[in-house]
């Protein structure tokens, strides 16, 4: 099972540079065509949110148009700049949208793995909650599984990296407590896969790893200093891919979008390391 895990899309409405400056329409297509091109291809593409910039009908159909070449299944998260109404009016065909009649919350079974996507939303704030309607749904929904493997996705990392400017929104307390006692309680949980911070960050948490996705787009500049100002950079574009296999468990690759010149042989024709 092949997971690929992209984030923080930003989708403007067409002709609109986010920030005045860049293309995240151009940036999703080039990660839509690396993404085709991936052999093994992917079973699913998980999306954990920040699909577009302003969460409006317009911006989700010319998202949707975006993600139409994708070939393979993928699934929407909902981020701090997402509008849940107009997102189940566009993407009314994708039913997972709807299994929770509040929030945008959903079980996915990839077999072997399940995904478990959290709802973070908390409008008109940037920052993420989970209450307590919300993590009821999620330990319910742990047990319904019975001990198989499964990763929870969901936008706010539910941890302090150090980017302070990030820091004050992400997911507030006391609800990443609550998330953590939850989580504890199953080990079954291989992962917690995280969007928002726009940068590849992993920590511990709670008995497993708590990651975070890089962007397609923009990533946010890497500034660890008290007070660091709030600045994106162009580092290069990338996005995730989650491998799982019952023997090897879950590894996950961080993949850079771009073309980098092809690759080359360590070793000649007589299996001899080229020096
Ligand atoms: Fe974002
Ligand atoms: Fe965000």
């Amino acid at each position: 099972m092949l997971i690929a895990q992209i984030s923080d899309l930003h989708i403007k409405r067409q002709g609109k540079l986010a920030y005045g400056l860049v293309d995240t329409a151009a940036c999703l297509r080039r990660c839509v065509k690396q993404l085709n091109a991936l052999d093994p291809r992917p079973d699913a593409v998980l999306i954990t949110g920040d699909l577009v910039d302003f969460g409006d009908a317009e911006e989700y159909t010319f998202l949707r148009g975006l993600l139409e070449p994708l070939a393979v299944p993928y699934y929407l998260c909902i981020g701090n700049h997402d509008g849940r109404d107009a997102l189940r009016e566009v993407f009314s065909d994708h039913a997972y949208l709807h299994q929770h009649p509040r929030f945008v919350q959903y079980v996915l079974d990839l077999a072997p793995l399940r995904a478990i996507v959290m709802d973070t939303q908390d409008p008109p704030h940037g920052g993420g909650r989970l209450c307590d309607e919300r993590l009821d749904w999620l330990e319910k929904t742990l047990a319904d599984g019975a001990g198989r493997p499964t990763v929870v996705a969901m936008h706010h990392p539910p941890f302090v990296c150090g980017i302070e400017h990030m820091d004050v929104q992400n997911l507030a307390e006391p609800d990443a407590t609550k998330l953590a006692a939850i989580v504890a309680r199953h080990p079954e949980v291989e992962r917690v896969l995280c969007g928002h911070v726009h940068r590849a960050i992993q920590t511990r948490f709670a008995g497993t790893i708590a990651s975070i996705c890089p962007s397609p787009a923009h990533q946010v500049a890497l500034d660890l200093r008290p007070r660091g100002p709030s600045r994106f950079i162009m580092e290069p574009p990338a996005f995730q891919l989650h491998r799982y296999t019952e023997q090897d468990g879950l590894v996950t690759h961080t993949a850079y979008v771009g073309d980098f010149g092809g690759t080359h042989p360590f070793f000649d024709d007589n299996h001899a390391l080229i020096d």
